[in-house]
């Protein structure tokens, strides 16, 4: 977009789903090895970049820290360092996306920064680096470089691109409070978990019946007991699924269920997936 002189990039930045989730064991970096299908969906921030006089950084929403914490600013230094390009910049955040909901927003953030900041300073870094080079960033941020569908293992950084799925309407449910990532992790117990065929789950979303679960949820509910509550009303409305997303709070849902939410966030979405070579 061009304003006057100034050349504005604006690009999506969506969030993301986990349609399942599977924990397999704690490692000794004390992050968590899981097999997970991730997918973007058309709820997105929308983020504005500039080339300036001098760095800046805004926000929408003011809870939400413009400090070096921001994950914005993590990929604007990373990149930096990276490539030596370190002209100033404006960036502008116009928040959608709720935080601590398990929707990867702050990730999401972060990996369009990077895509942005090689086409505006056209540094032609391929993106496979920026992906390679996101992982120190947060285990999410690598996910946004793929085209929107992707099987995600390690700490969830190892990536592999997986044909587009049909969508159906899904309906995002958030309450108010939300959890912290590390918290939720450090409560669940991996030993307690249910054995699983990760390949025949795989197999079941390109199949007749999506087989939908997140190992994070139950210790979401020990840490939340609202939340266990909030998916029985969800599911005693008439939804099919009721699905936690990452480590919550935000759940998805299928099926025609009464719409009857107070107080809650909801946005109704659908997978979202991009071209090669173009953003979301
Ligand atoms: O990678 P990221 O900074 O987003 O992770 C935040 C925290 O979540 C980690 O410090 C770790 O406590 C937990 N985590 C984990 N296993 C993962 C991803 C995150 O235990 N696969």
């Amino acid at each position: 977009m061009l304003q006057g002189e100034v050349r504005i990039l604006t690009l999506r930045s969506p969030s993301k789903l986990n349609l399942f989730l599977r924990v397999l064991r704690k490692r000794e970096d004390g992050y968590h090895e899981i097999a997970s299908l991730f997918q973007t969906v058309d709820l997105f921030d929308l983020m504005h970049f500039r080339k300036d006089e001098k760095d800046l950084f805004t926000c929408s929403d003011p809870s939400i820290p413009i400090d070096g914490s921001n994950l914005v600013l993590k990929a604007l230094k990373l990149f930096r360092q990276k490539t030596g390009k370190d002209l100033p910049v404006r960036i502008d955040l116009e928040k959608r996306i709720p935080i601590q909901a398990g929707l990867g927003g702050g990730s999401s953030n972060a990996a369009t920064t990077l895509f942005a900041l090689n086409q505006l300073f056209e540094t032609e870094v391929p993106t496979e680096l920026l992906a390679a080079w996101s992982s120190e960033i947060g285990s999410d941020v690598p996910f946004f470089f793929s085209l929107g569908t992707a099987f995600c293992t390690g700490r969830g950084e190892k990536v592999q691109n997986l044909p587009k799925l049909f969508s159906s309407d899904l309906l995002l449910i958030k309450p108010k409070f939300g959890l912290s990532t590390p918290q939720v992790f450090k409560t669940m117990e991996v030993g307690s978990l249910p054995e699983r065929s990760i390949e025949r789950i795989l197999n079941s979303f390109y199949e007749e019946e999506p087989q939908y679960f997140n190992d994070l949820e139950f210790a979401a509910f020990q840490l939340k007991p609202e939340l266990k509550k909030l998916r029985q009303e969800l599911v005693n409305q008439g939804f099919t699924t009721v699905q936690m997303t990452g480590s919550g709070t935000a759940f998805f849902c299928l099926g025609n269920g009464e719409k009857k939410i107070k107080d809650l966030f909801s946005c109704q979405v659908r997978f979202l997936n991009r071209n090669k070579d173009a953003w979301y």
